[in-house]
């Protein structure tokens, strides 16, 4: 059986959503201590929280670049409150699996949006649960 899934190899050679956004409403960037590798999200929202944009840059292995792009592509049109519900594991599935040495390189992509959506939150002034990210209405 080979190594990678056909959805991680279509993500790694021809990754969506590659780049930067001027103007971003929310950055976030995180890194991996063991392999070095970085990944930066960048996010535009509009006024009712919809993703309209978000672009990625991932200094990393083909495995974040592949987890990086699948998860752009699993919220981009989505609302804020579904970024922070994509877990790892939903990442994975949708990459139709990752090796077991690999996973944490889907749990970068979990982190940077989460770190994204919190610059989105201080930016905009929002409060919000630090747990669950949720936003708390006044
Ligand atoms: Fe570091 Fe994949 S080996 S993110």
């Amino acid at each position: 059986m080979a190594l990678y899934s056909k959805k991680v190899m279509e993500h790694f050679t021809n990754p969506q959503n590659v780049g930067k956004i001027e103007n971003a409403d929310g950055v976030g960037e995180v890194g991996n201590a063991k392999c070095g590798d970085i990944m930066k999200i960048y996010l535009k929202v509009n006024d009712d929280g919809i993703i309209e944009d978000v672009k990625f840059n991932t200094f990393g292995c083909a495995s974040a670049i592949a987890s990086s792009s699948m998860a752009t592509c699993l919220i981009k049109g989505k609302h804020i409150s579904e970024a922070i519900a994509l877990s790892n594991k939903a990442v994975v599935e949708a990459l139709d699996g990752l090796p077991a040495v690999k996973i944490h390189c889907s749990v970068l992509a979990e982190e940077a949006i989460k770190e994204a959506v919190k610059d989105y939150y201080d930016r905009k002034g929002i409060k919000y649960d630090p747990e669950t990210l949720a936003e708390i209405k006044d």
